[in-house]
């Protein structure tokens, strides 16, 4: 038996299609969705990324105002623009692309941005949220993950997700997005011991570990849902994942391929941030 492949590019396409009308209603009430993405440094990956988001606004129909500011730009006049754009009432979500230059505190940026405008989620107030169960902004790459398993109809309510990896970005968020859904949530990072025992408990396993074809076909318990978080780039050039696809496929009962699965989602759910935070003014 071959795994369902979870196609990330189709779901994320659907998303942004849903998006696109509810972008035509804001503007039709007078609002124009407005996304801030700076952008400080030459850095080839961030440039890449920089420009996927510009496009995906283009496509859905939100603004995008981009600051691509020089390599040199102190930490105060990056404050001061984001400070800029907190107040400004036509700017509805603010993305600064990580990582900054070294003479920058990240840390002091994403304080900086206004938690109303955090549709990265990368906020303390926004993370603080999640873990109480408040309604705010879910960072993009965990939101795109739940939203992927339940598009395929996949309950995560009593199932044991487990999740390796433990970033602020990735493993933290998605087990508290997890546990929100009523799964019962193990992290593993590290220092656990017994992992392969512990994923194979797994009826959800989510690999976020940053190291390639980590998760073999041992790992995984018979019909598990896998989602692969990882981008690893070869020596060969070629992007891979954190699980070896082919032989998890012929366990797992639905996996994510690399590329294809979570990625496309990143994207996909940041638009969704900006339409939800637009969609504010008129509450
Ligand atoms: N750098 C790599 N991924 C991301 C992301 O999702 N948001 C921001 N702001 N920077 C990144």
């Amino acid at each position: 038996m071959s795994a369902v492949k979870i196609d990330g590019r189709k779901v994320s396409a659907e998303i942004k299609d849903e998006l696109i009308s509810s972008v035509k209603d804001l503007k039709e009430k007078g609002i124009n969705p407005t996304l801030a993405v700076v952008l400080v440094g030459n850095d080839p990956a961030s440039q890449v990324y920089v420009k996927h988001k510009k496009k995906a606004c283009e496509y859905v129909g939100i603004r995008s105002l981009a600051y691509e500011l020089d390599e040199n730009t102190s930490e105060d006049e990056l404050l001061k623009l984001v400070n800029e754009l907190n107040t400004r009432d036509d700017v509805h979500g603010i993305l600064v692309q990580l990582p900054l230059p070294k003479h920058i505190d990240e840390e002091k940026i994403l304080l900086a941005i206004d938690p109303s405008k955090d549709v990265d989620g990368f906020h303390p107030y926004s993370v603080g949220n999640l873990s109480i169960g408040r309604d705010g902004f879910v960072s993009c790459t965990p939101a795109g993950i739940i939203e992927l398993i339940k598009r395929y109809n996949i309950e995560i309510e009593g199932k044991n997700c487990v999740v390796i990896g433990r970033s602020n970005i990735v493993g933290k968020p998605v087990s508290m997005l997890l546990l929100r859904e009523n799964g019962t949530v193990t992290i593993c990072h590290s220092r656990t011991k017994n992992i392969k025992e512990i994923c194979k408990q797994a009826d959800i396993l989510v690999v976020a570990i940053g190291r390639a074809n980590f998760v073999t076909k041992d790992f995984i318990k018979e019909g598990a849902t896998v989602i692969d978080v990882g981008m690893n780039r070869l020596d060969n050039g070629k992007l891979c994942g954190d699980v070896s696809y082919d032989e998890c496929a012929t366990i797992a009962g639905a996996i994510t391929p690399v590329p294809g699965g979570v990625g496309p989602m990143t994207i996909a759910m940041l638009m969704n941030n900006c339409v939800k935070s637009a969609g504010k003014c008129l509450t």
